[in-house]
């Protein structure tokens, strides 16, 4: 079979390396062009592509990265904490892959050299070997769900945990996250103890010393955000994976909010378990997440959606035990590959380094307005690219109205006077500069 036969579904069971080599044969593809980008802008260097393109903060390169997405040039989102806006190229994969299965549904034969046309039956070996490439973890250790809230459910419904078991978390979890546990503690009387994390959080050890003196012989799960939804503090995971493992604790790590903000490496921060959800940071369709378990804590988490492999503890299998949910969309793995593709093409490091970049600009930039109040840390180590701040005298609701209806700046409120503003690479130093301008206009007109 040539690639000009195959639909985006069993272009998705192809080696990727394979696959663009057909592509480039049959001239779909520019020669440079394994990222899965859409086409450069007319004043791209004529050699070297995008592999040469200048680094950091060439106003050209974020431009061009800026036309990937379909949102009008003049609108500037930065709610990415709820939803990522998904770039073209992983848009198209998704609805090719919808329109190859209609064209093709009546080829399908079910015969195991066939491609599958719906998730949720086969294991996805390449894919999940790709996901878990960007967390340094094996494609064995990867369970392909359906969004963060599905993965810590999967740890906290799967672990055996009895009457009297504290599992720690903190105070400012979202539902999808505190929700499983307290779940388990109506049903079977598990104990959860939700540790108030001070707002500004001052520095990490603070935190550190918080979950260290909670620590008990019945504390049997650490489970906290990488990142905290609401004030994107950035949680000093490691340190609390380190206390946990000290005591034989198991750690789960809720990454919703980091995966694609910050690299992340579950062997460094030594996790048990760390869940994620790509849609948000990663820029992938709506309805894909990743649940990492490590290798030799695998047997202690149950299946909790069962079907034929729910009881499969092959070692080569992995977490396929953990996939177990019967039919899902196929598009939506397609478009969490060419998400996956488009993120390492421009590098987690140059995405990092760009976003924090242009968080501390805001933070800096508002820091200097009076009358704002940042609730996001200021500590370095504890800062993302999400920044929580109000202005007297403004409930966060107006500040976000104003923000809309003065630039068209897409912010959140987070009750009371509060919104938050993430940001992403589809975000620039002049989109910034205009939340300043309104701030400190707001700032100025209240008493
Ligand atoms: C920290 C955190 N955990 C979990 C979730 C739940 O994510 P999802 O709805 O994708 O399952 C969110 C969503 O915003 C979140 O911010």
């Amino acid at each position: 079979m040539n690639a000009e036969n195959m639909n985006a579904n069993e272009k998705l069971m192809m080696p990727r390396r394979a696959f663009v080599r057909g592509l480039t044969a049959l001239g779909l593809l520019p020669l440079a062009g394994t990222s899965g980008l859409a086409s450069e802008p007319p004043d791209a260097p004529a050699a070297g592509g995008l592999q040469n393109w200048p680094a950091g903060d060439d106003p050209h390169y974020w431009s061009w990265i800026r036309q990937q997405f379909s949102m009008p040039p003049d609108e500037a989102y930065f709610n990415t904490g709820t939803l990522g806006a998904c770039p073209r190229p992983v848009l198209d994969a998704v609805v090719d892959s919808m329109r190859d299965l209609e064209k093709t549904i009546a080829r399908y034969d079910y015969r195991p050299e066939h491609p599958e046309y719906i998730a949720g039956y086969r294991p996805q070996e390449e894919l999940r070997k790709k996901a878990g490439g960007i967390l340094n973890a094996t494609g064995g250790e990867i369970a392909l769900v359906q969004n963060a809230t599905m993965a810590i459910n999967f740890i906290s419904n799967g672990l055996d945990l009895k009457s009297g078991d504290e599992v720690l978390l903190t105070d400012q979890e979202h539902p999808g996250a505190l929700g499983p546990w307290d779940l388990r503690a109506k049903r079977q009387g598990i104990v959860v103890r939700k540790l108030p994390i001070p707002v500004p959080t001052p520095d990490p050890e603070t935190v550190v010393k918080i979950f260290a003196g909670a620590l008990g012989p019945r504390t049997k799960v650490i489970a906290v955000p990488h990142i905290i939804s609401r004030h994107g503090i950035v949680m000093p995971v490691r340190e609390l994976c380190d206390l946990g493992r000290a005591r034989s604790v198991f750690t789960l790590i809720d990454g919703a909010q980091a995966v694609g903000q910050l690299r992340v490496d579950v062997k460094k921060i030594g996790c048990d378990a760390y869940a994620c959800s790509p849609h948000k940071w990663l820029l992938a369709p709506p309805g894909n997440g990743l649940l990492y378990v490590r290798q030799d804590r695998q047997r202690d988490i149950w299946a909790t959606l069962a079907s034929a492999h729910w009881n499969d503890y092959e070692p080569a299998t992995g977490l396929f035990r953990l996939m177990q949910f019967g039919t899902a969309n196929a598009a939506l793995l397609a478009g969490l590959d060419a998400a996956l593709d488009f993120y390492l093409r421009i590098g987690p490091e140059k995405i990092e380094r760009r976003i924090i970049g242009l968080a501390d600009h805001l933070r800096a930039g508002l820091q200097k307005i009076k009358g704002v109040t940042i609730t996001s840390p200021l500590h370095p180590a504890l800062a993302g690219a999400m920044v929580t701040y109000g202005v007297a005298g403004a409930t966060g609701r107006e500040l976000q109205d104003e923000l809309w209806n003065r630039k068209k700046i897409r912010v959140r409120e987070q009750g009371g006077p509060l919104v938050r503003q993430s940001v992403h690479l589809y975000n620039s130093p002049e989109e910034i500069e205009g939340t300043l301008e309104v701030a400190r206009l707001l700032a100025a007109n209240k008493p």
